[in-house]
Formats: C-alpha cells, sequence, structure tokens
C-alpha cells in the first residue's frame, strides 16, 4: 500500500491530523503516513509551538507557501504539491477541516486519479461569504472519502448530491486531541506570568473570560472592529478578559488605531497561543468569547459556555446540544449573553456523540478498508 499523505496547512489543522497520524500508525497492519505541510501558516506561534505541543512529527515535506490573497495562496500551494504527489506515489491523500490547503491540495490529487478522503466533511454555515465555505463546498463535492463530526452533515452533503454511501459518522478528531491533551494543559496563571502579566486578575469573584477574533467580516473593517473592542472592553469591567490575539487582528488593531480601545488593566493581551496554555485558558473560563470554529467545539467538550460572535454556525451541534450560543455582531445580544452566564445561567450541555477520543481509531479502520478495495 502507497503511503497516505496527510495535508495539515495552518493552525487549526494541526490538532486534527495528530491523532490521525497515531490512529495510522497504531493501526494493524499499520497504514503507511507521509506528513505534508504547505507553510500556509509559518509563524514559530501558528505552527512550531503547536507541532511540540500536539507531539506532531515533523513534516516529511514542506511547500513553504507563506501567505498571500486566496488566489496566490491557493494556486501555490497546488504548483508546489504537484510534483511532491508525483514523487511519493501516494494510495490516496488525506485533508482535514476547511482551509485553502484543504481545497488546494484535494484539487491537485482528484485530477490526477488519486483518491482523497476529507475528514470533517459536510459542515456548512451556508455562508457563501466565508472562504472556508467555499472550501468545505468544493473539497466535498470531489472528495471520495468523506468522515463526518456530526449527524446534520449526511443531509448538507446529501442536498448536494452527495452518494450516503461515500461518507462514515466518525466523530470528532479535534475532540480525541482534546481529551488526550487535557491533563497537559499548562494553568492559566503560568501562561499570564509567562507573558509578565499579572495572574492576580484570575482571582476575580467572577473569574475570566477568554476572547479569540480572526475572521476577516470581523476584524478586517476599521468600524467593525472598534466596535466588538467597545463592548468587549464594557464587558471587561464586569469580567477581566484575556485575549489570545491572530496575527491579523493585531495587526489590525494596529493599522487602524484602536489600541486605546483596551484597557490594560482588565483586558489582557497575548500573542497566539499555543495549544496546551489554550486548553489551560479555556478550561477555567467563564465564558469563551470567539469566532473560531475549533473553539466552538472545544468549549462544548468541556462544558464551558461560549458566544460565538458570528452570524451562523457550521457546527450546529455545539448549539442544540452542547454550550454554544450564537450572538453574532450584536451588540445586545452579546450584553445579554454575558448577563446570562455571569447570573450562573449558562448553557451546560452535553458532548455529542461520537466526540469520545476515539474517532481518529474509526477513521484508520474504516481508511484501511477503503483503501484495500480498490478506494473506489
Ligand atoms: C486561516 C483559515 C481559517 C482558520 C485560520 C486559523 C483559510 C481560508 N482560512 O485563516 O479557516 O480559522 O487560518 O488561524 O484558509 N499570518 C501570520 N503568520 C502566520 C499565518 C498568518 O502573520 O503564521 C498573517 C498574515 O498576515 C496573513 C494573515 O495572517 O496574511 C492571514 O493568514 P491566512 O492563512 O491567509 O488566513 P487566516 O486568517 O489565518
Amino acid at each position: 500500500m502507497g503511503p497516505v499523505m496527510c495535508i495539515v496547512g495552518a493552525r487549526p489543522n494541526f490538532m486534527k491530523m495528530a491523532p490521525i497520524l497515531r490512529a495510522l500508525a497504531a493501526h494493524a497492519p499499520p497504514i503507511p503516513a507521509l506528513l505534508v505541510h504547505t507553510g500556509q501558516h509559518y509563524d514559530a506561534s501558528m505552527s512550531d509551538q503547536l507541532f511540540a505541543d500536539l507531539r506532531l512529527p515533523r513534516p516529511d515535506i514542506n511547500l513553504e507557501v507563506g501567505s498571500g490573497t486566496h488566489a496566490a495562496q491557493t494556486a501555490e500551494v497546488m504548483k508546489r504539491f504537484e510534483p511532491a504527489l508525483d514523487e511519493h506515489r501516494p494510495s490516496c491523500v488525506l485533508v482535514v477541516g476547511d482551509v485553502n490547503s484543504t481545497l488546494a491540495c484535494t484539487l491537485v490529487a482528484v485530477k490526477k486519479g488519486v483518491p482523497v478522503a476529507h475528514v470533517e466533511a459536510g459542515l456548512r454555515s451556508y455562508d457563501r461569504k466565508m472562504p472556508e465555505e467555499i472550501n468545505r463546498v468544493l473539497t466535498d463535492q470531489v472528495a471520495d472519502r468523506l468522515y463526518t463530526t456530526e449527524r446534520s452533515a449526511l443531509a448538507n452533503l446529501q442536498r448536494e448530491g452527495v452518494d450516503a454511501a461515500r461518507v462514515c459518522f466518525a466523530g470528532n478528531v479535534m475532540i480525541d486531541s482534546l481529551l488526550a491533551n487535557r491533563d497537559a494543559a499548562r494553568p492559566a496563571a503560568d501562561t499570564l506570568r509567562a507573558h509578565g502579566l499579572d495572574p492576580a486578575v484570575l482571582l476575580h469573584p467572577r473569574g475570566y473570560g477568554v476572547v479569540t477574533l480572526h475572521r476577516p467580516s470581523n476584524v478586517d473593517t476599521p468600524q467593525t472592529l472598534a466596535m466588538l473592542l467597545t463592548v468587549l472592553r464594557e464587558i471587561s469591567a464586569q469580567l477581566p478578559l484575556v485575549f489570545a490575539l491572530h496575527p491579523r487582528t493585531r495587526g489590525n488593531i494596529d493599522k487602524f488605531g484602536l489600541g486605546s480601545l483596551l484597557d490594560p488593566a482588565t483586558m489582557l493581551l497575548l500573542p497566539p497561543q499555543g495549544y496546551l496554555e489554550m486548553i489551560g485558558l479555556m478550561s477555567g473560563a467563564t465564558v469563551v468569547l470567539t469566532d473560531s470554529g475549533g473553539l466552538q467545539e472545544e468549549t462544548t467538550a468541556l462544558g464551558v459556555p461560549c458566544l460565538t460572535l458570528r452570524e451562523n454556525t457550521e457546527r450546529p451541534i455545539t448549539v442544540e446540544q452542547g454550550t454554544n450560543t450564537m450572538v453574532g455582531r450584536d451588540l445586545a445580544a452579546i450584553r445579554a449573553g454575558v448577563a446570562e452566564i455571569l447570573a450562573g445561567k449558562g448553557k451546560r450541555g452535553r458532548v455529542p456523540e461520537l466526540w469520545d477520543g476515539h474517532a481518529a481509531e474509526r477513521i484508520a479502520a474504516d481508511l484501511f478498508l477503503w483503501l484495500r478495495a480498490g478506494a473506489a
């Protein structure tokens, strides 16, 4: 059996791929794998630190594409991935999630007749203004084997004409990583101390909140970013907030001159955090305010209330069963959501089906049979 070429590109891919690589190696017989990093994320804090935290092996191949417009980045991944694919003749290409690297490698492989397996298939926000939605729809349309994290994904895929026989409900590999690393999480106080911040703030009677924002729709226009920072500052007067700032957001706060909207006493700014630091920060939080996809799932698994600053979610199970509430960019909804949680009425939720720490094993078992049957 030729190797399975496993693709990672951006931060949210790393925690999904780590358990898959371990499960491929642990399968009997072992399934050979090659790890390809496209280099979409390249900063030490966005990439190397996560590789170390997640005990990911060094990539066998690094395409070093770096940043660019969506077109340039996607095209560059495609150009650089093609010769690697030709050289290694894999039995299949395995992609995860919805980033530009996911779609780029999928397109290259399917056009060369190399089968593609997509992990985290079928999620839909039904918002085509999101670049990730375009990546999801197109990847699922042409990939051969589709692994889903929640049952609603199958209905989404069938609506797009995908044959249910291509779909396998495997559970959530992101939660495999969370459960495998939970005990190694770094205490929030240590994380603050490491960045020269006073951990006493964590002892506030209401606890503390964690904030991450990076979606272009929230951070790329000065008005929206200023509005969100203003409401967050207001919240921070009641509940101190710890921000883990994505490079895009950090850059835009500086570019738009919005630094004065931040109150350094109650809004603690951190650079992008490692995986163990993020789990530690979230686990102890009173609330997480975010526009990330992954954090919506992780807070549900941790039982921590989450307010999602987006109009829609491709992960509805986190709202229906988990701890997630969509508040959009609606200031009244954001304030009401925080007030409810501070009054002790936040969602407790329950852990969704097959978010049990064994999704990657189910994927490896299915992938083996599928490849042996000719990956048709
Ligand atoms: C990408 C994913 C998004 C994911 C996010 C997590 C797509 C379409 N989007 O968005 O789904 O939630 O990653 O972070 O693939 N930058 C750095 N250093 C880095 C990486 C990026 O400084 O290591 C800066 C650059 O200025 C870059 C910008 O961040 O232009 C955006 O990076 P990019 O990978 O294009 O998209 P993200 O917004 O990170």
